[in-house]
């Protein structure tokens, strides 16, 4: 019922040649993949020649965040509408390093969430504990609070435009994943926690995406759990013949 969908974040990787040879290599790569979402996430300055290279439409570009208001005096940010503009449909938010080395909080999220949505985009939005809320037992204590901050106000209706990922801290580039038992756990109280603010067809229908150390080698497993819908892939995105692996987990 739930579309898989698997999304790169290349974060602050990546330059303007590297990152055409990567699409024009990847387009070939994904010809006959089939009822999937793929979603590529860059740094703003490169996607708007990534999106002149892309020939095909099985890949959605992402940026991988968006200010809370369309224009003004808001030096290095991104506008949503300036997104918007350049034929990209998509952006993630919330992600942990923007929380934790940006000073990122619930509150700023939820305005940015708010103005990705007005502008048509559609969001990937992170969510995560570290290391020490988990071992304190307070993971769900945790996504529960960023989920009813980041998403106040958010209407039924704008939901069917979002993605959840959880992204243990812990587990984000370090080689670490969370066990597929960890995840599916987690991802399951996230559906709880979703029917409690929306309702249940929310619950059921809401992609919850995990990423963490997802590779080649584990994603087959996570992907067969029940409420894991898709990865979020940093690292092993970066390589095009690595990524196609993720992509082609079946
Ligand atoms: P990773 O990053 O796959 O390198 O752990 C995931 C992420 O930060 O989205």
């Amino acid at each position: 019922m739930r579309k898989s969908m698997i999304a790169a974040n290349f974060k602050m990787n990546k330059n303007i040649d590297e990152a055409i040879t990567y699409i024009k290599e990847f387009s070939t790569l994904v010809k006959d993949v089939e009822n999937i979402d793929i979603v590529i996430g860059a740094s703003p300055i490169l996607l708007y020649a990534m999106k002149n290279e892309l020939k095909t439409d099985k890949i959605e570009l992402s940026a991988q965040n968006v200010h809370w208001k369309d224009s003004g005096a808001f030096t290095a940010e991104t506008s949503a509408k300036v997104v918007k503009s350049l034929g990209i449909n998509y952006t993630i938010l919330g992600h942990s390093e923007r929380r934790q080395y940006f000073c990122e909080t619930d509150e700023t999220l939820n305005l940015r969430v708010k103005n990705a949505l007005n502008n048509d985009l559609k969001i990937i939005f992170c969510i995560g504990e570290t290391l020490e809320e988990r071992e304190a037992n307070k993971t769900i204590e945790k996504v529960s609070t960023q989920l009813k901050e980041g998403l106040k106000e958010i209407s039924i209706g704008e939901m069917k435009n979002i993605s959840i990922a959880y992204e243990p801290i812990w587990a984000i580039g370090t080689g670490v994943t969370a066990t597929p038992e960890q995840a599916q756990n987690t991802h399951k109280e996230i559906r709880t926690l979703l029917k409690e603010m929306f309702d249940q067809e929310i619950a059921d229908s809401t992609r919850i995406l995990y990423g963490g150390s997802v590779k080649p080698a584990n994603v087959k497993e996570l992907m067969s759990q029940e409420d894991i819908d898709g990865a979020l892939v940093g690292g092993a995105s970066l390589k095009p013949e690595s990524f196609i692996q993720i992509v082609k987990f079946n």
